[in-house]
């Protein structure tokens, strides 16, 4: 063996760092290879890197499942159930008891995505120790990561003693839908100078108060962008343009499973109510024909 002491050493080129382009996906909420769950401070670092993320409502396990191997990142069990799951005609009569269990349940049903339950109509409006102890409750009862709640200036006390609590707040600007009945139906919001000032205060407000995110539901596109730009926090929009950092939709709206006449901002991605149908009419047509079960359905 020849021995070169380190002087004589002939110099070799070190090649390049290799770009690790994988290590920058890990982080992305969407695509990202990291499977620990989501938490408000990956919502955070995406809103620095300017990416755009999805986000869906669920209601139960099964479908949470098949959303969190979807890899949508944060789920939110919305209040929305009323309509979309339990059969109410809003969401005005949605309880903390019908929240708490599905929220359980779309936990269960998840790994990586942050769970949001959404604190329903009479379970924070009394003021900021109601909000704390329903909040608390989603979290200890249910294991939520977050919850969400309506207003901007009006609910900056409760979002301010449930952050300074440890509980992270989503806050929902814009069209409310918990204050349909004084609205006498559900109108895009912030529409003429007036309005649209009220809600950039409303947006500061909830940012100031410590929310981690916004929702802003039917807001004008240029209003959602302007707002988007002005804030620290993460905008999440549902019929407020593309500007938003992030996209959230009502499943059954996505899927195609939500009957009749579907809002403007609704794009169906599967038709899932056809789907359905056709399947249980194949199933029933099978049964009464003596189709079904067949031999091979059958125990001897
Ligand atoms: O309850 C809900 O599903 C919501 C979303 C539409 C944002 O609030």
């Amino acid at each position: 063996m020849t021995h070169v002491s380190p002087a004589q050493k002939p110099e070799t080129p070190k090649p390049e760092a290799p770009e690790k382009p994988e290590k920058q996906a890990s982080k992305a909420l969407y695509g990202g290879t990291s499977s620990r769950r989501i938490t408000v401070r990956d919502i955070a670092a995406a809103k620095e890197r300017g990416e755009k993320w999805p986000m869906l409502t669920a209601y139960d396990a099964m479908t949470a499942s098949v959303f969190d191997e979807a890899g949508i990142p944060v789920m939110l069990v919305g209040d929305s159930m009323g309509n979309c799951h339990l059969g109410y005609e809003s969401t005005v009569p949605v309880t903390m008891d019908e929240i708490a269990l599905l929220s359980a349940a779309v936990v269960r049903g998840t790994k990586r995505a942050l769970v949001v339950g959404d604190l329903p109509f009479g379970s924070y409006q009394e003021g900021a120790v109601q909000a704390l102890r329903n909040a608390t409750r989603l979290v200890k009862e249910a294991g939520v990561g977050a919850v969400k709640l309506e207003g901007g200036e009006r609910s900056a006390h409760q979002i301010e003693l449930l952050v300074r609590s440890g509980i992270p707040v989503m806050a929902h600007i814009g069209l409310t839908p918990q204050s349909v009945n004084a609205y006498g139906g559900y109108p895009v919001q912030g529409r003429g100078e007036e309005a649209a000032q009220q809600l950039l205060r409303d947006a500061k407000a909830v940012q100031d108060a410590g929310a981690f995110a916004v929702v802003l539901e039917l807001v004008p596109a240029e209003l959602a962008a302007e707002v988007t730009r002005s804030l620290q926090i993460a905008t999440i929009g549902i019929g407020a343009g593309v500007e938003c950092d992030a996209q959230v939709l009502v499943w059954t709206d996505m899927a195609g499973l939500t009957g009749g006449r579907m809002p403007r901002f609704v794009k169906q991605y599967a038709r899932m109510r056809e789907v359905l149908g056709d399947a249980a009419r194949a199933f029933a047509e099978d049964v009464v024909g003596g189709a079904y079960p067949a031999e091979e359905h059958s125990f001897h």
